[in-house]
């Protein structure tokens, strides 16, 4: 049956890749099961439990990852609230959290930390939360591509008050679009995207990604389980553990792009797949699936707060729902909250 599936998708996938190539390099989409997913590209419908299997040939390519202390630096385009922005930097600050509650984000944070570089040197087990930007006045529109991008944190970096630090030694450029802003390709299968910065843009190759909140446009795409699409009609979306469905479903996004920034912050370090311009990274192959069974349209098991709240760990003040990354060591998806920790 395997073989079967395997040489089916060798006709599949490879029409599928051409299609998929047109969308940015490195995107993401949450619910990708009306579609394919970075691993079903690579497995063709023969994923088993939690994404493992011997087919999935995740490579490291020589080039850097994050080992120094991770600093982040968000940048709120558009207009946010204060109560929203807290959620995000209290998931961010709970990366490295010194006595967290199990499950926890730090503890998620570990199997990121399993991945070395040619000298041997982990991901940063530190991540804290650096000096932050406001662009209010959207400096450069409503609608932005994806090298725009790069030019709002260009103007972050040169801002006559207080600019953003240039810090090419473990900074990372948090790019995060109020739900008013649409994205070059968001919704239509991208949520979120990591990249590198061009000196002639910036100034500097920093790694940076771009994470939209969606609660307007499209979140039963991107704030999936929190909002359910409608061609899905009869599934109840699930109650997000901190009250705000468009917020909620970015912090798994920026889990993601984070976990893959790490890893992967050139795009020449650890991914899978042949094709450079279409990498399959570390979340890419457990996209949708939050604790133990998750696979195909099953989340797997998460946790219930007293309020009925939907999460899978916590962090230092709040719960959060995050996806699994593929742990190397074991080679499948895992997270603090699987049934067997
Ligand atoms: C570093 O990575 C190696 C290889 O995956 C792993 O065995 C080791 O536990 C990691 N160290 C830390 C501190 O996570
Ligand atoms: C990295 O961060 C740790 C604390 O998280 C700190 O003790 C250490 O000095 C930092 N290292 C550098 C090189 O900044």
């Amino acid at each position: 049956m395997r073989h079967a599936t395997t040489v089916g998708c060798l006709l599949v996938c490879g029409a599928l890749l051409l299609l998929v190539r047109t969308t940015p390099a490195m995107a993401w989409r949450p619910w990708p099961h009306q579609r394919t997913s970075g691993s079903d590209l690579i497995l063709g419908g023969s994923k088993k439990y939690e994404g493992s299997s011997e087919l999935i040939h995740l490579k490291y390519h020589m080039g850097p990852i994050l080992t120094a202390n991770i600093t982040v630096y968000p940048i709120w385009y558009g207009t946010w609230r204060k109560a929203q922005k807290k959620i995000i930097r209290e998931f961010i600050s709970s990366i490295s959290a010194l006595r967290p509650k199990r499950p926890s984000v730090s503890g998620w944070w570990r199997t990121v930390q399993l991945y070395t570089d040619q000298t041997g040197a982990n991901t940063s087990r530190s991540v804290r939360l650096g000096e932050e930007k406001s662009d209010r006045f959207y400096s450069h529109g409503k609608s932005l591509t994806r090298l725009s991008v790069q030019s709002v944190i260009q103007s972050a970096v040169t801002a006559r008050t207080r600019p953003l630090a240039t810090n090419p030694r473990g900074g990372v450029y948090l790019v995060l679009t109020a739900d008013d802003v649409y994205v070059q390709d968001f919704c239509d299968n991208v949520c979120g995207f990591h990249y590198f910065t061009f000196p002639s843009i910036v100034g500097f190759t920093l790694p940076y990604a771009w994470v939209g909140n969606s609660a307007k446009l499209c979140p039963g795409v991107c704030a999936y389980p929190f909002a359910v699409p409608e061609y899905m009609p009869g599934r109840e979306p699930l109650k997000p553990p901190n009250g705000d469905v468009g917020v909620d479903g970015m912090v798994s996004v920026i889990g993601h792009e984070i976990a893959e920034l790490a890893t992967n912050p050139l795009v020449n370090a650890w991914y899978a797949g042949q094709d450079p311009s279409f990498p399959v990274e570390i979340a890419d192959l457990c996209e949708g699936i939050y604790g133990t069974g998750g696979g195909g349209s099953y989340t797997g098991q998460m946790m219930e707060g007293p309020d009925g709240e939907t999460y899978n760990i916590n962090g230092n003040r709040r719960r959060f729902l995050v996806q699994w990354v593929w742990n190397p060591v074991v080679g499948y998806c895992a997270g603090p909250n699987a049934l067997d920790q």
